[in-house]
């Protein structure tokens, strides 16, 4: 088995599956019976409305939370991820949406933030040269590495965060709304930087609400509805088809919208709300 894309279908070999797993708090369903699985050298977009259990989901296979059942595998061998120092000995990195950055350290200190027994650590020269190779295999445009991070802009703050997930070499990565915060030109800057980790041969599991986002890097398009599977597109699927699985029905609010936009357009300006 190789590690490497396959020309065919550009992605490789299975790196993490899921099957089956069901999470419930207390009373409440987070999640039911979801399968997922995510091959080296792929962007999966993970996809839904508010609470059809996306976070749920990325913190299962973080480690924070525990399934309440079914199965994960990596690299083709059950796991039980008993935390989240356990996700990341097994390299399954995340980037939360909130990122965690320290605004008063400079990039390099927030790059080995909470890995205090790596071998790097406290050999400053050691770390900046590890932050600065980090970040020019991801292209990235960071001027100083010992800018303190309360200097920098959305999208460079995103970078940091993503080249601090990829450390310790993992095998997949999950970014949750890693875009949702930034304007145009820094979307894309990230973008590009999802896709030069894809290329390094990781699996990237990217949430998102912005279906534009979504349709520029995935390779393939998995949605989640009120806890369930509901669907996996490819990136060519229309926004019907899209918007009628993350919303259970092509007859919603939002296509209806959709559709009273495009009759006022043709029958121009129209009063009131
Ligand atoms: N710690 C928790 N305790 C109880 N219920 C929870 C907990 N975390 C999530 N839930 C519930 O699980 C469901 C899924 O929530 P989750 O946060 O995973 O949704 P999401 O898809 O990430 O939504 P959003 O797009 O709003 O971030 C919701 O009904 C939520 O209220
Ligand atoms: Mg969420």
């Amino acid at each position: 088995m190789s590690n490497l894309p396959s020309p065919r279908t550009g992605r490789g070999e299975l790196v993490l599956g899921l099957s089956g797993i069901s999470k419930n708090f207390g009373a409440v369903s987070a999640l039911t019976d979801i399968d997922l699985e995510l091959h080296a050298g792929e962007v999966v977009a993970l996809v839904g409305d508010n609470g059809a259990g996306k976070s749920t989901l990325v913190k299962v296979l973080a480690g924070v939370h525990q399934p309440t059942s079914g199965t994960m595998t990596f690299q083709g061998k059950p796991v039980t991820l008993t935390g989240p120092s356990s996700a990341l000995e097994l390299g399954i990195a995340t980037v939360f949406q909130d990122l965690a950055l320290c605004e008063n350290l400079d990039v390099v200190a927030n790059i080995f933030l909470g890995q205090e027994t790596s071998p790097y650590h406290l050999d400053e020269t050691a770390m900046e040269v590890r932050a600065w190779t980090l970040l020019n295999e991801l292209a990235a445009r960071i001027p100083d590495v010992r800018d303190v991070v309360a200097s920098l802009s959305g999208g460079q703050r995103q970078t940091v965060a993503i080249a601090r997930s990829l450390l310790l070499n993992p095998k997949v990565i999950m970014l949750d709304e890693p875009t949702a915060a930034l304007g145009v030109a820094q979307t894309a800057e990230v973008l590009n930087l999802i896709e030069r980790v894809r290329a390094k041969g990781l699996a990237v599991l990217m949430i998102s609400h912005n279906m534009e986002d979504v349709r520029a890097v995935a390779d393939r398009i998995v949605v989640l509805r009120l806890g369930k599977n509901n669907g996996v597109f490819t990136p060519e699927a229309s926004n019907s088809e899209l918007v009628g699985a993350i919303t259970g029905a092509t007859d919603n609010a939002v296509s209806r919208r959709a559709e009273r936009r495009r009759a006022d357009t043709h029958t121009g300006e129209e009063a009131g709300a």
